[in-house]
């Protein structure tokens, strides 16, 4: 810290005598030509400055009035000035006025007086330095204060900036998702219609799939019916009454099949009850054979007693047998032997296994994949859709379907039902076929077009 004590005392011994004075008492002082003491005084070179009276007048006033006016704020320079004793001259005073901060000390003084006055100086200068420290410290605080509240201000700035942008993008999000839900709305009203449409199609070319056979039953009949009526040589009305029976019959599972498919279509209905699988089975072979085609064929069923009751709905399970009984027959039509074996076994508790095999060439490769898919056909004039219905009325039904080719050749189709719990009419099934005393029954028709009014 500068502790420098100029002096300035032209005239005789003073000079030298306020130099031993200071120094003697511990002061760093230093004598210095008026010039040097002003420039000193304004680069901050001196802590303080002792002047004679006379002194004062080699002073470059304007000068000093400069460097004194240029001090920074926290600075007023401490002089000390000996004077003589009595009034000041004008001129003195006036200078004394201008140097500002100024101690007098009379003359002649003693040692203490100089002393005290110099370190009062001392002391004062070194208060205004804190007094510089705490002004700059405050400054830098408010500088910081300042660059502190500039940056949080680009803070904020750049958050509203940010956030502005993230609600402008929330807006056209909102915008496209709204878009988008009415756009999968069209959609999917569009879809609606459309799966509307395509059920209608479905039902259209299933009703005109599965209304073939009985139509060609009741063709058959009425065609037995004329034929016997002319070439009899007698009427012989009961066959012919038996036959136009057969005929309405057939007719009205026609009506019956368009009813329940309509539900099955429309609503995905089904109306199961007990059935009794044998009695089922026989009627479905009945249709299934009775045209010219399935002459030759052999059919063997070799159904459990204990896989006889199943809840299903009859007239749709009819229509999965003779979709099944068709396809084995129209794939045997060059084979030399056509066999066509239906068996029927209780998987477990919930559940009756129904399997339909033929002595065909077996399913193709390239069919097998997709079997079930619609309009997989192989078939010149196959439409490709009785395994896709017929799995539909399975599954509809609580059960399931499958396709594989034998191990001897041909194929074989399996598919499961839902076994009718609770009292088990097993023993006293009323069935056109002889039941065995053992738990199986064998049953063995050779379809022949000639004893379909039987
Ligand atoms: N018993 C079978 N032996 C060999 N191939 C079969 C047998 N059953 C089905 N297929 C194959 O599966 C295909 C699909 O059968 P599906 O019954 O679905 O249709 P389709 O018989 O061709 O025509 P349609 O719709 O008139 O019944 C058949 O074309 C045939 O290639
Ligand atoms: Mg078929």
């Amino acid at each position: 810290m500068n502790e420098t004590v100029v002096t300035l005392a032209p005239g005789g011994r003073n000079q030298a005598v306020i130099n031993e004075i200071l120094t003697a008492g511990g002061f760093d002082c230093r004598n210095a030509a008026p010039e040097v003491l002003v420039d000193g005084l304004g680069k901050g070179h001196f802590a303080t400055a002792v002047l004679t009276e006379e002194a004062l007048h080699l002073l470059p006033i304007a000068d000093l009035q400069n460097a004194l006016a240029a001090q920074e704020a926290w600075s007023d320079f401490p002089f000390v000035v000996l004077v003589s004793k009595g009034d000041l001259s004008p001129a003195t005073a006036a200078i004394i006025e201008a140097l500002g901060n100024v101690a007098q000390v009379e003359r002649p003084m003693r040692r203490g007086t100089l002393f005290g006055a110099v370190r009062s100086a001392l002391r004062a200068r070194q208060r205004q330095r804190e007094a510089r420290h705490f002004i700059s410290a405050h400054a830098d605080a408010e500088c910081q204060l300042r660059v502190l509240a500039e940056s949080l201000e680009a803070r904020v700035l750049d958050r509203t900036r940010a956030l502005s942008e993230t609600n402008r993008r929330l807006k056209y999000e909102m915008a496209a998702r709204r878009e988008a839900t009415d756009r999968m709305d069209a959609m999917q009203a569009e879809l609606i219609h459309i799966s509307r449409v395509s059920a209608m199609g479905a039902m259209a070319s299933t009703l005109a799939h599965e209304l073939n056979q009985p139509l060609a039953a009741v063709m058959n009949y009425v065609v037995a019916s004329r034929h016997l009526l002319e070439t009899a040589p007698e009427p012989a009305p009961q066959r012919i009454l038996a036959a136009l029976d057969a005929a309405a019959t057939n007719a009205n599972e026609a009506a019956e099949i368009v009813r329940r498919l309509r539900d099955l279509v429309a609503r995905g209905e089904v109306k199961r009850q007990r059935e009794d699988l044998p009695a089922l089975i026989e009627d479905a072979l009945r249709l299934g054979l009775i045209d010219a085609s399935s002459s030759g064929v052999e059919c063997r069923l070799l159904l459990d007693v204990d896989a006889s009751s199943v809840l299903v709905d009859k007239v749709q399970i009819q229509q999965v047998l003779v979709n099944l009984i068709r396809n084995s027959v129209e794939a045997m039509q060059y084979s030399p032997i056509k066999v066509i074996r239906i068996n029927a076994r209780r998987l477990d508790n919930k559940l009756i296994e129904v399997t339909v095999s033929d002595t065909g060439p077996g399913i193709d490769a390239a069919i097998l994949a997709a079997i079930f898919s619609p309009f997989n056909t192989s078939k010149r004039d196959g439409l490709g859709i009785g395994l896709s219905i017929s799995r539909t009325i399975i599954e509809a039904n609580g059960g399931s379907i499958t396709g594989a080719n034998g191990r001897d050749g041909g194929a074989i189709m399996r598919f499961t039902l839902p076994r009718a719990l609770g009292v088990h009419r097993d023993a006293d099934t009323t069935s056109s076929m002889a039941p065995s005393p053992a738990k199986r029954r064998h049953f063995l028709a050779t379809a022949a077009p000639g004893n379909l009014a039987n």
